[in-house]
């Protein structure tokens, strides 16, 4: 399968979001990254359902929402119903982290689990079979335009083996630092689908910037 990209509307400028949610559409992007963060998972707050409700009336391509929230079992048909295609739980999130999926996967969206820098493959084995996606966060969640972690390789090839191994059909996303410096190493470990938040709207060029990712 060619690789997804997935701009992070996070780095747009909300005060023309209309406009840059026009640009993704008329780009080679493959989903829209939504990044919804409750200050207290995560060290900021971003936005949730209303904006999203907005989002999606322009957008012409799925919404990956990422939730980086406590209890996001309270919020599940929320989202449905504000528009999300996908939609990804922190492991660190989720006490009853099988629970969640099933949730979401019975609001009739994409399931995935996000886990952060520090957290290893190894606790995906239970729950990668009932997986469609898995956002390994290669950034410490929270800001757009942090410095990709290097580990990350490491994690991707290990995730790799472990969706191999059990025939899981999950998708591999890759979450925080990306550029087009290291888009093609990235991919070339195996991932699915690349977000890029800061390389893509700091561009001179966001639509040509898109291509150069997806041309990896
Ligand atoms: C960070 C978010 C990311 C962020 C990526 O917590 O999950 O999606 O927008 O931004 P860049 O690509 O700028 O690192
Ligand atoms: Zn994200």
């Amino acid at each position: 399968m060619k690789h997804l990209i997935a701009p992070s509307l996070l780095s747009a400028d909300f005060s023309k979001l209309a406009a840059d949610i026009e640009m993704i559409n008329n780009s080679e992007a493959d989903w829209f990254h939504v990044d919804v963060m409750d200050g207290v998972f995560v060290p900021n707050i971003s936005f949730g359902q209303p904006i999203i409700k907005h989002i999606k009336k322009h957008a012409k391509k799925p919404l990956d929402v990422h939730l980086m929230i406590i209890d996001p079992d309270r919020y599940v048909t929320d989202f449905k119903n504000a528009g999300a295609d996908i939609l990804t739980v922190h492991y660190e999130a989720c006490t009853h982290l099988h629970r969640s999926i099933q949730a979401i996967k019975s609001s009739e969206m994409q399931a995935g689990v996000a886990l952060t820098p520090h957290t290893p493959i190894s606790v995906l084995e239970d729950i990668i079979a009932d997986l469609d996606i898995v956002l390994l966060m290669s950034v410490n969640p929270g800001f757009g335009g942090q410095t990709f972690i290097e580990n990350t390789y490491t994690k991707i090839n290990r995730l790799k083996k472990l969706i191999i191994k059990t025939g899981s059909n999950a998708l591999i996303e890759i979450d925080g630092g990306v550029t087009l410096k290291n888009a093609s190493k990235i991919i070339n470990e195996g991932t699915d689908v690349l977000v890029a938040g800061n390389t893509v709207f700091s561009a001179k060029n966001p639509i040509q910037t898109i291509a150069e990712l997806k041309r990896n």
